[in-house]
């Protein structure tokens, strides 16, 4: 079972692969989570895989607040194999470390990390990739994903992610400012003189966080957000912006190439 949470649809592709390669059934996290869906079962001999976006060189928190309700039954301590996937632009910190802390009693076997195109867009200095550098990293991306399936299916127990420089300092003293001051959606907007209100942000959000205005046809976004951007970077018609920062700045949603 390969749980998976994307916002701009990386993970939700990595996860994908995943399964088909190793023939796993996949759960979305936004989809559990929408209906309450906290309490699973594992089939004999089954593994628990997850699949999600680095956020500030951690899991993303909608993804730590899944696990903090989720129930697993038929979980074999020392015998369940799990591993997670943090897929990133860069690198992912102490990601790993966060990871299993949350995991409580069940062992994470084994971590890896993918390096995708970048959707972080809401700072200075951060935008998405150049259109070659997009195109290499899915490009790589199949060989790196068979790598990791083969590690997985070899039950591997490995740590085999990018840390990156300064994982101590960007995981334990950057993120939890960035976690306190930077996940709230009260910045997004819709330009009313773009927006046709074609609903594509409400499709995108996996929060169900956004809902149209019945008055103007505006998109509200009601403080739920988990700071995907799949509503950013799915406008088609660049009408949402974040601020006025995110305005000369790069859109992403994966494709396959
Ligand atoms: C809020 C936020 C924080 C991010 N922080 C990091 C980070 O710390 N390191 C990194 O390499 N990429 C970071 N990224 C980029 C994403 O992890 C990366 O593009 C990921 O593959 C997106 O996955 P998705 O398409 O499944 O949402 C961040 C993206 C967002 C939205």
């Amino acid at each position: 079972m390969i749980y998976w949470f994307s916002g701009t649809g990386n993970s939700r592709w990595v996860a994908g692969q995943l399964a088909r390669r190793l023939g796993e059934r996949l759960m979305d996290i936004a989809d559990c989570v929408a209906r309450g869906d906290y309490r699973h079962s594992l089939q004999p001999g089954e593994s628990i895989g997850w699949v999600f976006p680095t956020y500030s060189w951690g899991p993303p928190p909608v993804v730590l607040d899944f696990i903090a309700r989720w129930h697993i039954d038929g979980y074999e301590k020392g015998r369940t194999y799990c591993y997670m996937v943090a897929t990133c632009g860069d690198d992912v910190g102490l990601t790993a470390d966060i990871f299993a802390s949350a995991l409580g009693y069940i062992d994470l076997s084994a971590a890896f990390s993918v390096q995708m195109p970048n959707n972080y867009i809401l700072l200075p200095g951060f935008d998405t990739d150049p259109a070659e550098l997009e195109r290499s990293k899915i490009a790589s991306a199949p060989r790196r994903i068979d790598g990791v399936a083969d590690a997985i299916a070899r039950r591997g127990r490995v740590t085999d992610v990018v840390t990156g420089s300064h994982k101590w300092l960007k995981s334990r003293v950057i993120r939890p400012l960035f976690l306190r001051l930077l996940m709230s959606d009260k910045r997004f907007a819709a330009d009313p003189s773009l927006c046709n209100s074609c609903g594509a942000c409400v499709a995108s959000c996996p929060m169900r966080n956004i809902t149209l205005d019945a008055a103007d046809g505006m998109p509200r976004w009601h403080g739920c957000c988990a700071m995907c951007l799949g509503c950013i970077h799915r406008c088609p018609r660049r009408a949402i912006q974040y601020g006025k920062i995110t305005r000369a700045k790069g859109r992403y949603y994966f494709k396959p190439l």
